[in-house]
């Protein structure tokens, strides 16, 4: 992080209009890796033009693929001057995803060689499961000098038991057995909309993979797989995080292009404030006028409330009628976001994984830094809020994972930019 910028936001504009969401990060940052996997040359659209997407384009360059992208439209990748097997710690560390290639190389020529991954600070993220899953079909694995070594002569379908529901390990697991000889079981598997995705991009291939979106997921292995297109689904977490700010400035905006069947936590907990939220088959409005009612929020694993939405929720819920409580299960340091919400006028107070929220009459603009990514999204959306300017240091989080985001609000109105630091 350079941290050479600043963002800068007049809040307490209502957010008002029409915009389309991007297609999704965390599926994006699997089904790239998952292109390795082909035999012949593939094509996938709807990806977003974010950090995450283009460490990928550089990692699979490196790894000797032929990647034609045209950010905004399409990534051809031809993997079959792929040779390479190893990321060097410098590329693992620009994302957190960088560990698909495990799965990735795995399942492609037998040996994976991968520094350990960066990505966000927002607990320990052991990643075990995924060796484990590796295990069980064959391979060998070994932690060595801060990168993680893996090969086998043959994989072969094996049944996989998570220990704890892990999008990372599925995905990772899932990649490495569509070339497993034999079929191989995930149970307790996760079935967050990104896992569907990428089972969908795989049989698009000709990979057999079933109970995607299910906790058992049954993958028969395939010798050769074929080209495709794709385009990706866009991201839930984008979409949910523009819902939450246009009911955090009293908006109206439509979000289009978007999947609103997998928004329905947050919808629940939206009307539950007193939210005004419509759908239809591919596009959700959001409305809010007047007060906001404090709710409870929990976060689980897919279809519970998402973890990635907690942070901006809980910008929204500062403002709330009352007391609201944030219990976050899933990362264990996931609050940092909550001492700059409080720089900015909040009450709240963080008891190990559980934040209590007395909600303020409004917030005021103040310098804040982001922390990771969706913390990033949290004072984004307290900026558009609150009275005054708020200054926003280290924007570049926010760069990994939303598309543009500064044009899309400023066309609902929002007044930002970003500017040089002195
Ligand atoms: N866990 C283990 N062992 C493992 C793997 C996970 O104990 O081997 C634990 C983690 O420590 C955590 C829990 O299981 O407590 C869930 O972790 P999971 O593996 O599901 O998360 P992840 O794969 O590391 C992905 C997303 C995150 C998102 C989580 C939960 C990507 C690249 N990352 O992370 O996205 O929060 O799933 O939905 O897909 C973000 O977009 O801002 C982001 C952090």
């Amino acid at each position: 992080m350079s941290g050479k910028e600043k963002m800068m936001i007049s809040g307490g504009m209502p957010l008002e209009g029409v915009v389309r969401v991007s297609g999704g990060k965390n599926t994006s940052v699997a089904v790239i890796p998952a292109t390795l996997l082909c035999d012949e040359p593939c094509t996938i659209e709807n990806l977003p033009d974010i950090d995450d997407v283009r460490a990928l384009v550089d990692i699979l360059r490196s790894l000797g693929a032929e990647v034609d992208y045209e950010p905004g439209a399409f990534m051809r990748v031809d993997p079959r001057t792929a040779h390479g097997c190893q990321v060097g710690y410098r590329d693992a560390q620009r994302l957190r995803a960088s560990y698909y290639l495990i799965g990735a190389l795995l399942g492609r020529q037998g040996k994976a060689e991968v520094a350990f991954p960066g990505g966000c600070k927002i607990g320990t993220r052991p990643i075990d499961q995924h060796l484990k899953g590796f295990n069980a079909i064959g391979a060998r694995t070994e932690e060595r000098g801060g990168a993680i070594f893996a090969d086998a002569e043959e994989l072969t379908g094996g049944d996989v038991f998570f220990d704890v529901v892990t999008v990372g390990g599925t995905i990772n697991v899932m990649l490495a057995a569509c070339k497993a000889q034999g079929t191989t079981v995930l149970h307790n598997a996760a079935k967050e909309p990104h896992i569907v995705d990428l089972a969908n991009f795989l049989n698009s291939m000709g990979a057999r993979v079933k109970g995607a979106g299910t906790d058992t997921i049954r993958i028969k292995g395939e010798s050769w797989l074929h080209g495709t297109t794709y385009a990706v689904i866009p991201d839930q977490i984008e979409t949910g995080t523009l819902m939450i700010a246009a009911a955090a400035t009293h908006g109206d905006v439509e979000i289009s292009g978007c999947i609103p069947t997998h928004m329905e936590a947050l919808t629940a907990k939206l009307l539950e404030m007193g939210v005004r939220v419509t759908d239809s088959d591919d596009a959700i409005r959001v409305r809010m006028n007047g007060a906001h009612r404090a709710v409870n929020v929990k976060t689980q694993v897919y279809p519970g409330f998402p973890t990635d939405l907690q942070q901006p929720m809980s910008a929204l819920l500062t403002t709330a009628h009352g007391t609201s409580i944030i219990q976050e299960t899933i990362f264990e340091s996931r609050f940092k976001h909550m001492d700059e919400l409080v720089r900015m006028g909040a009450n709240i107070r963080v008891v190990d994984r559980t934040a209590i929220i007395e909600g303020v009459p409004t917030l005021y603009g103040a310098p804040v830094t982001t922390t990771d990514l969706r913390a990033g999204a949290a004072l984004l959306v307290a900026g558009l809020m609150a009275k005054g300017e708020t200054e926003i240091y280290e924007p570049e989080y926010i760069d990994r994972g939303y598309e543009h985001i500064e044009d899309k609000l400023r066309s609902l109105g929002a007044v930002i930019r970003r500017e040089p630091i002195e």
